[in-house]
């Protein structure tokens, strides 16, 4: 049956790292001299493209971002990354001015849990201990008791009071998989990554069949029947960690394609094959996809869009924010 449909299915696309190191262009050298004469620092998400990865000051996941916003004493925070990532980094340096070079860089995920429904929800179930993926609106993250990432859910959630109920937003498939890991019942808001949800049980068996020996890694956000199939499930730092301690040469990535650059730029040994989904080779995000060194360059320069905030939301937010970092330092 799989073997059948090996013909119409796109073919892989595996991930290694160049063997010659390609110069800077003009625009990321403008961008590397930009930082250092205004004192910003450039934070850089996995799934960006590798140009921008390439001039970064840190590159990483969702927590590892936070923290470093945490910690800058840079003047300006320039975000490659998606809006709710900016906004976390605007709510733990209110005073400092933080740039995204397209503000409509949104997530599906933060779309599917609008403030005003929760907060409805919320009246109708007031004793809730709300517990929000980071993938979500500053007004959401006001609403909320505690913050996670995909890199620290389980051990947030592990430290929340027995004799709470716990509402997990806006992300039902890590909801899931966080009540597997501590058997913790939980209240799951119907959200998704509409990327993430695009690997399929039957793409990635297609793939394995090419590659039975190639552990599989999956991010959290894919669903169930795809987390099934994982040697290893969890967030995107995380892979790097296990990658690189695992013996193999060769491993299917079930995640946005930008964190191949970051695989192969920190394994150089090894090669990454992007999970298929039904009908494409890889996975793109399109809303981290919106930063290009053109208009990362040009936010640079103007030093606008800017994310502002209501200093109300900035206050509130900024509470769950805080005991995310207390309860996973
Ligand atoms: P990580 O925190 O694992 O990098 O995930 C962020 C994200 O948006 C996944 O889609
Ligand atoms: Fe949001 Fe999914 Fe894009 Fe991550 S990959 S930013 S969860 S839409």
């Amino acid at each position: 049956m799989i073997k059948q449909n090996l013909g119409s299915a796109p073919s892989l696309r595996l991930y290694r790292k160049e063997s010659t190191t390609k110069a800077l262009t003009t625009e990321q050298q403008e961008i590397i001299n930009l930082k250092k004469d205004k004192n910003a620092i450039l934070l850089c998400h996995n799934y960006q493209i590798e140009p921008i990865q390439q001039v970064a000051d840190y590159v990483g996941d969702s927590l590892g971002l936070a923290r470093q916003a945490a910690s800058t004493d840079a003047d300006i925070i320039i975000f490659c990354g998606v809006h709710f990532m900016a906004e976390t980094a605007k709510i733990l340096n209110p005073s400092k001015t933080v740039l995204l070079p397209d503000l409509d860089a949104g997530c599906s995920l933060s779309d599917s849990c609008p403030a005003d429904q929760l907060a409805d929800y919320k009246a109708k179930n007031p004793d809730l201990f709300v517990v929000a993926y980071v993938n979500c609106s500053a007004a959401v993250k006001a609403l909320s008791d505690v913050i996670c990432t995909s890199g620290n859910a389980v051990q947030i959630v592990n430290q929340v009071p027995e004799n709470r109920e716990i509402l997990f937003v806006p992300d039902q498939n890590l909801g899931q998989w966080v009540i597997g890991q501590t058997g913790r019942k939980m209240r799951l808001w119907p959200g998704s990554c509409y990327a993430h949800v695009l690997f399929t049980q039957e793409s990635i068996e297609r793939c394995r069949l090419e590659y039975p020996k190639a552990p599989v890694v999956a991010h959290p956000e894919c669903v169930q029947t795809v987390r099934d199939l994982a040697d290893k499930v969890c967030s995107t730092e995380k892979m790097v960690n296990f990658c690189k301690d695992h013996s193999s040469d060769t491993f299917i990535i079930l995640t946005e394609s930008g964190m191949m650059h970051r695989l192969t730029r920190e394994l150089p040994d090894k090669t990454f094959i992007a999970g298929p989904t039904g009908n494409c080779a890889c996975n793109d995000c399109r809303f981290m996809k919106m930063n290009t060194v053109k208009n990362l360059l040009e936010c640079l320069r103007s030093s606008s869009p800017e994310i502002t905030m209501d200093a109300h939301i900035i206050e509130k937010s900024r509470l769950p924010i805080e005991k995310m970092l207390e309860w996973s330092s």
